[in-house]
């Protein structure tokens, strides 16, 4: 019997990769950082909710006694030394103690680790166009192509409304991968929320983020930079597949 529930819970089972309808939590992570973001979030959930409950409960306090009725002579005291180095001190102190994993997440998100794959991205109005210059076909072509969402007229049963594009973007899971992003008319932000990746898309400029996916999936993003009236409708999908499918989708791509 317990076999049996494990075997339809695993069987059952599939990661959230994408938003569901009143959602309040995260997207399952598929990058380290992603695991860092949440990590960090769930780590100052807990002061905030200490903060406040200290806070609305010492306001709460402070009304009740000192409420006319119950306190109609007013003290004369304006301050105390103690207690005003401890509100000083113990919120800084807490600050510190915040900054240490914010500053080590924030710096492993900046760090570019000697990528295997660099994958360009641009955005334009109202779409994305991906370049993988690391490869050359015969004829000397790098591989280059743009993705367009899917209209709603041409999604067939289990596909996604808004999400779905014409051309995935296929990235090799366990991969140290480079991904420049840049702009060809407006501000874009390319941005995939389970992948723990927003990085805006400038004219004139190379921005740069690092992906490292650590399971086979499709992962959806969307634009996230006001870019104009079809900014709703550029979105993004990531195919993280095995490294031999990878090398597979790759030589199709320079024959054809
Ligand atoms: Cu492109 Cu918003």
């Amino acid at each position: 019997m317990i076999n049996l529930i494990l075997i339809t819970f695993l069987f059952s089972y599939s990661w959230c990769d994408i938003s569901e309808p009143w959602q309040l939590g995260f997207q399952d992570p598929a990058t380290p950082i992603m695991e860092g973001i949440i990590n960090l979030h769930h780590d100052l959930m807990f002061f905030i909710c200490v903060i406040s409950i200290f806070v609305s409960w010492m306001l709460a306090r402070t009304l009740w006694h000192f409420e006319t009725s119950q306190n109609s002579v007013a003290s004369s005291v304006t301050h105390g030394t103690l207690i005003e180095i401890i509100w000083t001190v113990t919120p800084a102190l807490i600050l510190l103690v915040i900054a240490i994993p914010s500053f080590s997440l924030l710096y492993a998100m900046d760090e570019i680790i000697a990528p295997t794959i660099t994958i360009k991205t641009i955005g334009h109005q109202w779409y994305w166009s991906y370049e993988y210059s690391d490869y050359q076909s015969e004829k000397g072509d790098s591989i280059n192509y743009e993705s367009y969402m899917l209209p709603e007229e041409d999604l067939v049963t289990g596909q996604f409304r808004l999400l779905e594009v014409d051309n995935n973007v296929v990235i090799p899971t366990n991969t140290h991968i480079r991904i420049i992003v840049s702009a060809a008319d407006v501000l874009h932000s390319w941005a995939v929320p389970s992948l723990g990746v927003k990085c805006d898309a400038v004219p004139g400029r190379l921005n740069q983020t690092s992906l490292f996916i650590k399971r086979e999936g499709i992962f959806y993003g969307q634009c996230s930079e006001i870019c104009g009236v079809n900014h709703g409708f550029m979105p993004i999908v990531i195919e993280a597949v095995s490294i031999p499918q990878y090398v597979s989708w790759i030589s199709n791509k320079l024959e054809g």
